[in-house]
This record gives C-alpha cells, sequence and structure tokens, in this order.
C-alpha cells in the first residue's frame, strides 16, 4: 500500500529505507556486505533501544579512535582485537584440517624485514632481556615429512613486557629474527622466556575494558608466521601453559592446541646450548603446514643482523 500523507513512519521503515538504498550497487559482493552491514547497525540499535545520548557517545568513542590512531598506534585493530572479531575473522578465513598448526591473532607489534638468522642463534640483542629459551622443533607436512627451508619469521615481548618496537630507544632487532629450517625440517633460535602483558590500555578500547570490568592482559606467547612454498603461511602464537590468562585473553587469541611447556634447565645441564648462560628453558615446538598455495609465502633471502 503506498504512503499516504496522514500514515506513520515506523522503525522498521526506516531500516528498510536504508536497506533498500544499496540495491542498485553493481558491485553484489558491496551490496551484500553494506545491506547486512545496515540490518544488523539497526537491528543493534532496535533491540537495545538505542538512546540519543548513547549513540552520541559511541560517535565521540569513535571519533577518539581516529585521534590515537597513527603509523604507530592502530585503535581500530584494537578494537576488533578486544570484541573478537580479528579472531572470528581469522577463524573464518583459515579452517585447519586436523593435525595442522592453527592459525591466531598477528597482533600490532609485527614488522616485517626482520634480520635473517642462522640454526640457533639468538635474537637477543639486549642484556637482561630475560630468561634465556632454547625453542626448537620440525616444520613438517600432514604425512610427517620434513619441510626443508621453511621461513619462521619470529618475534615477542622481553621481560620488561614490551616488544621492541614499543621502546623507541630499543635494538631495532631485538627479540625479532627470521630462521630457516633445515633439511630434515628441524629450526632451533634462543629467545626468552615471554611474559604475560596488558595491550594497549590508554585509548578508547582500554576506557571500554575498564567500564565493563574486563581486564587488558594477554598470556605469555611468542607470536611466528610460518611460510614455505607450496604451503599455506600460518600466522600463529606459541602460548606458555603455565601462564596467567590463558582462559582469559583478552584478545580471545588462545587455542588448547597453541599451548606448550617451557622446561626449566639448570646452568649446569648438560643440554644446555654454548649461546646460553645460566638458568634457562627449553620449549619444543613443531608446526604442521597444510598444503597449497600461498601467495604472501614467497621467502626472500633477507638481510642479517
Ligand atoms: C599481540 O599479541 O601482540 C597483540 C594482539 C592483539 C592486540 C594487542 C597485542
Ligand atoms: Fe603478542
Amino acid at each position: 500500500m503506498a504512503a499516504t500523507r496522514s500514515s506513520r513512519t515506523a522503525p522498521a521503515d526506516i531500516t528498510a529505507a536504508a536497506t533498500a538504498s544499496f540495491e542498485r550497487c553493481a558491485d553484489p559482493r558491496l551490496r551484500e556486505l553494506m545491506q547486512s552491514l545496515v540490518r544488523h547497525l539497526h537491528g543493534f540499535a532496535t533491540e537495545v533501544s538505542l538512546t540519543e545520548d548513547e549513540w552520541r557517545k559511541m560517535i565521540g568513542i569513535l571519533t577518539d579512535t581516529g585521534h590515537i590512531t597513527d603509523d604507530r598506534r592502530q585503535e581500530f585493530i584494537l578494537w576488533s582485537d578486544a570484541l573478537g572479531v580479528s579472531m572470528l575473522v581469522d577463524a573464518l578465513a583459515h579452517e585447519a584440517p586436523p593435525g595442522v598448526t592453527e592459525s591466531t591473532v598477528l597482533g600490532p607489534f609485527y614488522v616485517p624485514g626482520s634480520p635473517r638468522r642462522g640454526y640457533g642463534e639468538s635474537m637477543v640483542q639486549e642484556e637482561g632481556a630475560g630468561v634465556p629459551a632454547w625453542v626448537y622443533g620440525r616444520v613438517r607436512d600432514v604425512a610427517g615429512n620434513p619441510i626443508s627451508g621453511a621461513e619462521l619469521d619470529v618475534w615477542q615481548n622481553g621481560a620488561d613486557m614490551l616488544y621492541a618496537v614499543q621502546r623507541p630507544e630499543a635494538e631495532e632487532d631485538h627479540l625479532r629474527g627470521r630462521y630457516l629450517t633445515r633439511e630434515d625440517g628441524t629450526y632451533a633460535l634462543v629467545a626468552v622466556r615471554p611474559v604475560p602483558y596488558p595491550i594497549p590500555d590508554d585509548g578508547p578500547v582500554g576506557r571500554m575494558l575498564a567500564a565493563t570490568g574486563r581486564h587488558p592482559w594477554r598470556p605469555a606467547h611468542i607470536h611466528m608466521i610460518v611460510r614455505a612454498n607450496g604451503y599455506k603461511t600460518v600466522t600463529t602464537h606459541v602460548f606458555d601453559a603455565a601462564s596467567e590468562y590463558l582462559d582469559s585473553d583478552t584478545v580471545f587469541a588462545v587455542k588448547p592446541s597453541l599451548l606448550r611447556t617451557f622446561v626449566e634447565r639448570s646452568a649446569d645441564d648438560p643440554d644446555r646450548p654454548p649461546a646460553i648462560t645460566g638458568e634457562w628453558v627449553s620449549l619444543e615446538n613443531d608446526i604442521v603446514l597444510a598444503p597449497g598455495e600461498d601467495h604472501g609465502a614467497v621467502i626472500d633471502p633477507g638481510r642479517t643482523a
């Protein structure tokens, strides 16, 4: 029935009009995205009977998010992380077949172009970075065959809870490096035992966490991107199975299959690698890659530290 001057406009009429406004969008995927976005946004406002004051505050939060975001700080991604959207999109994109190493969130502290380091070399470039950790394992395919020449792009925080990229005075390549597997698929590196840390919480996301009674902490982990020609790249973590916050990671990135035990070792342990002095820990972590091409997986020769 056509609307008349005397008919009233209901909230649902506004949703219908906004959805229909994309009907002539020539790109079918863009049409689907925009119409679904409008439906869900309107559904949210309708479901909670969103007030004008609340909507104004939300726009203020988005404005603050834009203002705090720059080349070094990406608060929009932090929202995506803290609301679980990053992990959801990752899960939708990378369904790992049984046995294949599961993916998890990239996070904001990845810096491409880490130095290429040799087998067993240390990526610790500053004193007092933490308890030395011998991290080793094998990269293999689902049938158990070793993958040689796979690249492990590794980064982590130190005992001060910070990634080097968070400290302007830090050695640029501290606690990061790219390692290649040997003929038998093995790799090894010297890292430090990672510690739990809070995500940046001095901005809008931190205010949301405080206002809702959530904490900003992530459990201790080491990041890895593993690339090999002919295999799908995996962006993942290895979590310290003894860490706090495994049950309440503020970015929802813990997957049980990624938990590993850091074994505590004494200074006189006969297996102590030459690059390590004093007490240390060891961590065995195998990676299993799924077959497939990945255009992001091209391994370049890199630079040395
Ligand atoms: C990280 O693990 O580096 C990270 C991930 C998401 C948000 C903040 C940090
Ligand atoms: Fe991290």
